[in-house]
């Protein structure tokens, strides 16, 4: 883009060193629907280099051209498309052309030498640059891409600059002997400070606005402990199913895909505790001291469930590329504590699935009821529990359910509830979540990747429930598509005398 007609960078943001971005898997879904969104955002807001280069490398011999015109459709796609994270509406035609003149298609195996070597001579036609490896392909891809660019040399970062770095996607292993091997693997070809491993969560505003609200204002973080916090609900639940991924979710299930990394990521926002400073260091140590904190999940902890025929469609057996007599849970549920001086003997309840009553991601603290009754004819187990809720998505924002005297001439109380949308005080923009991801990798800031250390102690934390001691497996229970989920997670929290909040809720929401 022209700098001269080119938007200003948001307040306070710099652009990034020019670097060559190199993206393994530029034929795949995540290239489609999040890197190009976010690289095209980017450019919108001028925060890219102008010496910039996007080098696709996939298998299958095509033309840069036709790679761009297909980039290009899908984004028009996605922005037209209202359910679509990335509806921008009309597309910024400089911007595009922007980001469009930096692409160029390599057709290569990614298990073949020569497609390195072939890299490698193109890097040299930018010596001493920069260059991001970005790993958007699927995980048995990992080692094997790793390992040849660490044989060829690409790894090597300059004594004059020149930075080397690798972005790996999730699942970063399956348990926790996997994800040590892989990780031991990748470090005997790079160093850590090399690596941005991806929690796409992470990535979002309102995910990263819990620290603003936990650390920017005075009134939550004094109660924001055992003495005042009855419990915590993590959730994120999605009215979809497994959208033709039936070959990926077979094999990931919800658990895996959903509990010891996004989840854990915000109950690692939620618990952690203030850090010194915003340096990526201080803020991953302190969340690391909480996955190393959370008391390992047993079997009794957790509760496994599986969507059969419903008001929402068919059973997750019926669906393609699913075994017809399939036990992969589409649901999870789990109990689990921290245990250190802050949360002792306070439940966070965590529960994520597919094809459930409401699409909703959220993390609502409930307080713990006032101490004594005050008002005639209401006992305190009556009053409505004070909770804050931070929405994720799709609604964008906070609400807190309270209590209030309603209007007449008796004392009675009355719950309502205050709330907070961003889109009333900030223009919203179609981000995708990777923008930040991205611009962050460019500028070396790895506050918001994962530490290899915090990945391990996360999938020991559940060791127990993917290999139980006790030997078998855990019980998978039906819930019908488009319900609440399982009974059997009512169960769970009914054992410490909690109950699920609704996933079909009368909240205005927006969005
Ligand atoms: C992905 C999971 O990591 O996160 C998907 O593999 C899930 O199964 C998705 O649907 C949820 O992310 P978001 O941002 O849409 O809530």
């Amino acid at each position: 883009m022209n700098p001269q007609q080119a938007p200003a960078s948001p307040a306070g943001k710099r652009p990034a060193p020019p670097c060559t971005l190199v993206i393994f898997g530029a034929g795949g879904d995540l290239t489609k629907r999040l890197l190009m969104p976010a690289l095209y955002n980017l450019a919108v807001d001028s925060l890219l280099d102008d010496g910039m280069k996007i080098i696709g490398v996939n298998h299958g011999a095509r033309e840069t051209s036709e790679w761009r015109d297909d980039l290009h459709k899908s984004l028009e796609q996605f922005a037209a498309d209202k359910a679509s994270t990335f509806h921008a509406g009309k597309l910024d035609d400089q911007a595009w052309d922007w980001v469009a003149q930096r692409l160029e298609y390599m057709a290569g195996e990614f298990e073949t030498d020569d497609t390195f070597a072939q890299i490698k001579q193109k890097l040299e036609q930018t010596p001493g640059g920069n260059v991001i490896f970005y790993l958007a392909v699927s995980s048995r891809f990992f080692e094997p891409i790793v390992e040849r660019l660490g044989n060829a040399g690409l790894l090597k970062e300059g004594d004059v600059g020149g930075f080397r770095r690798l972005v790996i996607e999730k699942p970063f292993g399956s348990d926790l002997a996997s994800a040590r091997d892989l990780n031991a693997h990748i470090l005997s070809f790079a160093k850590e400070t090399q690596v941005y491993r991806i929690d796409h969560f992470l990535g979002k505003d309102t995910v990263q606005s819990i620290l603003a609200v936990r650390f920017a204002n005075a009134l939550f973080e004094p109660i924001w402990r055992r003495e005042y916090i009855d419990s915590v609900q993590i959730t994120a639940s999605e009215t979809i199913g497994v959208e033709g991924r039936g070959k990926f979710y077979e094999q990931t299930g919800a658990f895996r895909d959903m509990v010891p990394n996004h989840l854990f990521q915000l109950l690692g926002m939620v618990a952690m505790e203030p850090p010194n400073s915003f340096d990526a260091e201080a803020v991953r140590d302190r969340k690391a001291e909480i996955f190393d904190a959370i008391k390992p999940l047993t079997p009794d902890d957790v509760v496994f469930g599986q969507y059969e025929k419903g008001p929402a469609g068919v059973g997750y057996r019926e669906e393609p590329d699913v075994a017809p007599d399939s036990t992969t849970e589409t649901y999870a549920a789990a109990r689990v504590f921290v245990e250190n001086w802050r949360w002792a003997g306070v439940p966070f309840y965590l529960r994520t699935g597919k094809r459930l009553a409401g699409r909703r991601t959220e993390i609502s603290v409930q307080l713990k009821p006032v101490p004594f009754r005050l008002f005639r004819d209401t006992p305190v187990d009556a009053l409505t529990p004070n909770v804050l809720t931070l929405r994720i998505d799709p609604a964008h924002g906070t609400s807190f359910d309270f209590n209030v005297k309603t209007p007449g001439p008796v004392m009675q109380i009355g719950a309502v509830q205050s709330s907070f949308d961003y889109g009333d005080f900030f223009a919203e923009r179609a981000n995708v979540g990777y923008e930040t991801l991205l611009y962050d990798c460019m500028l070396g800031d790895e506050t918001l990747f994962q530490r290899a250390d915090s990945i391990e102690t996360s999938w020991c934390a559940v060791d127990d429930v993917l290999h139980p001691e006790s030997g078998g497996a855990m019980p998978v229970h039906g819930y019908p598509a488009g319900s609440e989920g399982p009974a059997e997670a009512d169960a769970l929290l009914a054992r410490g005398g909690h109950a699920w909040r609704p996933l079909q809720r009368d909240v205005v929401e927006k969005k």
